[in-house]
């Protein structure tokens, strides 16, 4: 029996169910990547409330603790691990799939552009996994950042916590190359995500470009501009 057969029979021991197959996990992905992607939306928009001073982003990180009377930070906090969960999963599974189904003798140029894309969000992927760990060890329990403020009362210190953060240009740079592949990643999510929603046609591939491009730009644009306002000066 073949590589291929071979994995082939592996998938079908797993089941026909809508998970075992490679389209119900693309959906998985595509709609999980959906979620993760209007979090990261939604969070770079609140974090602007630092252009703002103090008071916008302490009031901001208070409003997000105390919605629902505290529960609602659990909830968004459930489905957001649910998500990356999902998502991570579906990823990993899909490429072992491939990667086992993968025939020897496959032509050159057609591995070489395929794998290209896959290899980057595999490794961008990565590094967001560490980027998220140290972010939430760094600005939201403070381990990770000696001159944390810790929330007292109904207080928040969010924007001092922010401006000590990256003040150190190590920390800042580590933001900044971790926003760069969250750029890459979410180039290839969206650009994908719009090919799992059927869209993948000459006509609309412009548009698919121009969409996935625009967003990423925003979102990676307004995210670095965070390190380097404080580093230069403009948010103190
Ligand atoms: C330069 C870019 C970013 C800045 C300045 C930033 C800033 C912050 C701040 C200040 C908090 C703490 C809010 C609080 O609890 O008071 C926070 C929390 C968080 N950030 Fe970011 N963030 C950035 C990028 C990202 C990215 C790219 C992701 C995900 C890919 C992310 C995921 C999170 C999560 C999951 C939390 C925890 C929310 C919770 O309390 O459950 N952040 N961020």
């Amino acid at each position: 029996m073949s590589v291929a057969e071979q994995s082939i029979a592996g998938a079908e021991v797993r089941g026909h169910g809508f998970l075992a197959s490679s389209v119900g996990r693309k959906v998985i992905m595509a709609a999980t990547g959906v979620v993760l992607f209007g979090f990261v939306t939604v969070h770079m928009i609140g974090n602007t409330q630092a252009y703002m001073g103090a008071k916008s982003l302490n009031g901001y990180a208070e409003f997000l603790h105390s919605m629902l009377h505290g529960a609602g930070i659990w909830i968004f906090r459930g489905v957001l691990l649910a998500a990356s969960g999902l998502h991570a999963w579906a990823a990993i599974s899909l490429t072992l799939d491939n990667q086992a189904a993968r025939p020897v003798g496959y032509r050159e140029t057609q591995s070489v552009a395929s794998t290209w894309s896959s290899r980057t969000m595999r490794w961008s992927g990565f590094i967001l996994v560490v980027f998220i760990v140290y972010h939430l060890l760094h600005l939201t329990t403070g381990q990770l950042h000696p001159a944390f403020k810790a929330p007292q009362g109904h207080e928040y210190f969010a924007y001092d916590n922010f401006v000590s953060a990256f003040k150190v240009p190590a920390v800042a740079g580590f933001y900044v190359i971790a926003q760069l592949c969250l750029g890459l990643h979410m180039w290839h999510g969206v650009w994908s995500f719009t090919q799992t929603l059927g869209l993948s046609h000459p006509r609309y591939d412009g548009l698919r470009r121009n969409f996935a491009t625009g967003l990423t730009l925003l979102v990676v644009g307004v995210n670095i501009s965070y390190p380097i306002a404080v580093l230069t000066g403009c948010i103190h």
